[in-house]
């Protein structure tokens, strides 16, 4: 046969009698992927593998070998005995009576094949790939991946089938500092389901151009001091449009739950009835220090780190250059917070680093110290977004001066995350 003659269809075998001829390992999975689709499975075999006696509690089990008469009433049969003259003959017997049949002793005079199959949901991807099975599987993992990550879409377009979703939903999706990649692959497959996504200015937004024409993106992103669409108008928009019978995400920079406001919106779903799920993600707090090198605890230095925001008081924070501090949302009121931990018993010498754009080919990062940070700030005009860390860990960054710098910790040439 050649490999070009086949023609792809899907069989609906729900109620319909299949037979499988075969104890082993290969006919177990064959009749296990039957089941599943519902067929009403006849499983031919004097003996069976342990795979093929999990199932015999859901089909019929003939312990025997293969009759001629087993092939009446089939509607699909499959020929797996590891018998290559056995499978021969089921495979005649199946033909005579027009009955497809896969043939897994004679792939090239078998009538039918299996593919590669990727399920996701309720999608089910078939793969042939030129008679080359090892292929196929490459290919169809491929798919599989891709349909679980979201860089393809498994999002419905015909709502009649959409029968789970149909209440609509909101998911509050942590996308992380930004880069494309840092969303999780959780949050990047809602994404690539949503009918409507409300997006924050910070975050993965670089995955909006990949969204569908038929998406509705709404802008709400705020900066500092200056909040175009208010937190409960944000609230009634996720509400409103999941009522719609709308998967919504709301996509967030950061996680939802660190100084992202989630909490407020999960609430607003649940007390209107919406569904609400919270998909958490890669918070800045950690992770833009990360982007410059500098981990947040590190033995010796540091055991234990306050995340807060930039605007509330630091008095209560623990004193100390071994406990890190890092402020979110902190660069307009630097010139308030920098003394207050100086004051606290850190000193001018602590070390402090300010990263602005995490992850961003913008990413600036400048280090200094209590005593000089702030004045570095103004002459560099420093921006959000931006995380201010504070704390001995600081040195630990390959981009530390050389007089903060700790040596063995690395130097700029080693740092190629930065590179
Ligand atoms: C409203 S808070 C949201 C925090 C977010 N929920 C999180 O977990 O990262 C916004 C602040 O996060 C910080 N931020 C978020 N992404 C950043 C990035 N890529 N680079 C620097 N700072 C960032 C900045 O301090 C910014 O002002």
């Amino acid at each position: 046969m050649a490999i070009v003659d086949l023609f792809p269809t899907s069989l609906r075998l729900l109620g319909r009698p299949a037979l499988v001829v075969g104890g082993g390992p290969v006919a177990a999975r064959r009749a296990k992927a039957l089941l599943d689709a519902g067929a009403r499975v006849t499983l031919v075999a004097p003996v069976l593998s342990d795979a093929a006696r999990e199932l015999t509690d859901f089909l019929s089990w003939e312990a025997r070998g293969y009759r001629g008469t087993d092939m009446d009433h089939a509607w699909f049969a499959v020929a797996a005995s590891g018998n290559p003259a056995v499978d021969a003959r089921v495979a005649a017997d199946a033909e005579a009576q027009r009955v497809w049949c896969v043939n897994h002793s004679h792939a090239d005079d078998s009538a039918a094949w299996t593919p590669a199959v990727a399920t996701v949901e309720d999608v089910k991807v078939a793969v042939n790939a030129g008679g080359d099975p090892l292929r196929a599987v490459a290919i169809r993992n491929a798919i599989k991946s891709s349909l679980e990550t979201g860089e393809l879409p498994l999002g419905r377009f015909r709502r009649d089938l959409d029968k789970l979703d149909h209440r609509g939903s909101v998911a509050l999706v942590g996308g992380g500092p930004g880069a494309a990649d840092l969303i999780t692959v959780r949050g990047r497959r809602l994404l690539a389901e949503a009918d409507v996504v409300v997006a924050d200015r910070l975050g993965p937004r670089g995955l909006l151009a990949d969204l569908g024409g038929h998406v509705k993106v709404i802008e709400v992103g705020k900066t500092p001091g200056h909040h175009p669409v208010p937190q409960t108008e944000i609230n009634a928009i996720l509400v409103r449009e999941a009522q719609k019978g709308n998967r919504v995400v709301r996509l967030k920079g950061g996680d939802p739950y660190v100084l992202g406001r989630g909490g407020e919106e999960a609430i607003a779903c649940r007390e209107n009835g919406v569904d609400v799920e919270v998909v958490p993600g890669v918070t800045s707090a950690v992770s833009v220090p990360a982007a410059a090198g500098i981990p947040v605890t590190h033995r010796g230095l540091a055991k234990a780190f306050t995340m807060v925001s930039g605007h509330e008081e630091l008095d209560n924070v623990p004193a100390g250059s071994d406990h890190t501090v890092v402020l979110l949302m902190g660069v307009g009121t630097l010139n308030r917070s920098i003394p207050t931990l100086q004051a606290a018993g850190r000193g001018p010498d602590c070390p402090v680093a300010i990263i602005e754009n995490g992850f961003a080919k913008n990413q600036r990062v400048t280090i200094g110290t209590l005593g000089t940070i702030v004045a570095q700030a103004q002459a560099g005009r420093v921006r959000n977004p931006a995380v201010v860390v504070v704390g001995d860990v600081v040195r630990v960054s390959p981009l530390a001066p050389a007089e903060l710098a700790t040596a063995h910790y690395g130097t700029r040439e080693t740092f190629s995350a930065l590179s």
